[in-house]
C-alpha cells in the first residue's frame, strides 16, 4: 500500500481505538523522501538529526517540528527514537524539552537546531550539544548549547550555552591571521574570513557556532565541528575528556569555503566530511572533503552526488546532517540528509542514501528504495 494511503488507514484505525497496524508492519527498506512511520504509525519527527549507537541500539535524535512556518523555531524540543535494525523506529518521546520560562535561554520559540548526542565512557553520561539561537534574534546568537542525561532517551538537563574558545587562537593560526591590515578592508564575507577579520573579532568574543555536528575519534576524543566566521569557515573544537567543555585546541578548516551542515566520519585512518553550501532551507550542491588529521589540512573532494544535473545541484533535494557507519560492515556508511519544508516544517523528509566509493571518494546516487544489503564495504 502506498505510504500515504497506509497512513490514512492507520489514522482511521487509531481513531477507532484499534491498535495501529504500523506496529505489526515490519519496514524492511529505506525509501528516501517518503513518509517514514514510527512504531505508532506517526511520521518520524527528528530533523537535522544524528544517530548514537549504544549497546546495540540506535538512537535517532532530531529537531521536533510542528506544522507551519512557526515549526522552524523550537516549539517542543529534541525528539528521540530507537531501533535495532534502522528501518523500524520506536518513539521514545521528547529527550530535551524547551522551557516554558520566558527568561530561559531555551525558552519555547528559540532556535534549536542539529542536536547531536555522544556517550562518554568515563562519566557514563549522554552528552547532547546543539545549535542555539536565542528567541527572536534571528541567527545572531550563534552559540553551542549543552544538555546531559544518565540515559540515552533522556530527559536531558540543560547545562548552558556559549561561544567557543574565547581568547584562544586556533592551532593553525598564521602570523597574517593575527595581524590586522590597516585600514581593515571590508571586502565581503568570504574575503573577510580569509583575511582573518572574523577570526580576530571572535577571539575576543568567543567563536560563533551555527550548523554543527559531533565526532568521537577512535581514541575516544570528542570534537564539535561547526560553521563559524559568519558561516564562511568551519571550526573544529576538541572537547574535554568529559565532552562537557573545550580543551582550547581548535582548528579553522576550509577557510572561506562557506560550508554548513557538516557530517564527519572516519575510515582507514582518514577523516571524511560531507557538507553543504549556505543557502538556508533551499538545497544546494553538496561538498565532500578528506583529511589525514582531524585538524586538517582538509582536501576538497568535490560534489559527492552523481545523477541528473538537478540531483547534483540539490544533493537530491537534501542537506546533510549525519553519516552513520553501517551495522557490521566496516567501510560502509549511510548518508543522512534533510529535505526541508520551511513552509510546513513538520513535513520535512529524510533522505538516507548508501555511500558508495569512487576512486577513494564518497559518492551518493539516488535510490527510490534500498536495503542494508545494498551497502558495500570501501574497496
Ligand atoms: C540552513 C541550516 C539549517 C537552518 C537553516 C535556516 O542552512 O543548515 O540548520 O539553520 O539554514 O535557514
Amino acid at each position: 500500500m502506498p505510504n500515504l494511503a497506509r497512513l490514512l488507514f492507520l489514522v482511521l484505525f487509531s481513531a477507532l481505538g484499534a491498535a495501529p497496524l504500523a506496529a505489526a508492519e515490519v519496514l524492511d527498506a529505506f525509501k528516501p523522501g517518503e513518509l517514514w512511520p514510527d512504531d505508532k504509525g506517526v511520521p518520524i519527527n527528528a530533523h537535522g538529526g544524528g544517530i548514537l549507537l549504544h549497546q546495540g541500539v540506535y538512537y535517532w535524535f532530531g529537531e521536533h517540528k510542528i506544522a507551519g512556518e512557526i515549526g522552524n523555531t523550537a516549539q517542543v524540543g529534541v525528539h528521540v527514537y530507537s531501533s535495532t535494525d534502522l528501518y523500524d523506529w520506536k518513539d521514545r518521546g521528547i529527550a530535551f524539552r524547551v522551557s516554558d520560562d520566558p527568561a530561559s535561554e531555551v525558552t519555547k520559540g528559540c532556535g534549536l537546531e542539529r542536536p547531536k548526542v555522544i556517550y562518554n565512557e568515563k562519566t557514563r553520561k549522554f552528552v547532547m550539544w546543539f545549535h542555539l539561537e536565542f528567541k527572536e534574534q534571528g541567527y545572531r546568537t550563534a552559540r553551542a548549547a549543552l544538555a546531559v542525561s544518565d540515559t540515552p532517551e533522556g530527559p536531558y538537563a540543560y547545562v548552558g550555552s556559549c561561544r567557543l574558545n574565547q581568547g584562544i587562537w586556533p592551532v593553525n593560526v598564521t602570523p597574517e591571521d593575527k595581524t590586522p591590515q590597516t585600514p581593515e578592508p571590508h571586502a565581503g564575507r568570504l574575503a573577510n574570513a580569509v583575511l582573518g577579520q572574523y577570526l580576530r573579532r571572535d577571539v575576543a568574543l568567543g567563536q560563533m557556532s551555527r550548523d554543527m555536528t559531533l565526532f568521537v575519534d577512535d581514541d575516544g576524543t570528542g570534537y564539535l565541528i561547526t560553521s563559524a566566521e559568519e558561516n564562511a569557515t568551519l571550526h573544529i573544537h576538541q572537547l574535554t575528556t568529559t565532552y562537557l567543555g573545550f580543551t582550547g585546541q581548535w582548528s579553522r578548516v576550509l577557510v572561506g569555503d562557506s560550508n554548513e551542515a557538516p557530517a564527519v566520519f572516519k575510515h582507514g585512518g582518514k577523516y571524511y566530511m560531507i557538507s553543504s553550501g549556505t543557502t538556508g532551507w533551499r538545497p544546494n550542491p553538496g561538498r565532500s572533503a578528506v583529511a589525514d588529521s582531524i585538524f586538517g589540512p582538509w582536501t576538497r573532494l568535490g560534489n559527492p552526488c552523481r545523477g541528473t544535473p538537478e540531483q547534483i545541484a540539490t544533493t537530491f533535494e537534501s542537506q546533510s546532517t549525519h553519516v552513520l557507519p553501517a551495522p557490521g560492515k566496516p567501510g560502509a556508511f549511510i548518508y543522512l540528509g534533510d529535505r526541508w519544508r520551511p513552509k510546513d516544517a513538520i513535513d520535512g523528509r529524510y533522505i538516507w542514501l548508501p555511500i558508495e566509493w569512487e576512486e577513494g571518494k564518497p559518492i551518493l546516487r539516488w535510490r527510490d528504495s534500498w536495503t542494508l544489503t545494498d551497502l558495500r564495504n570501501k574497496p
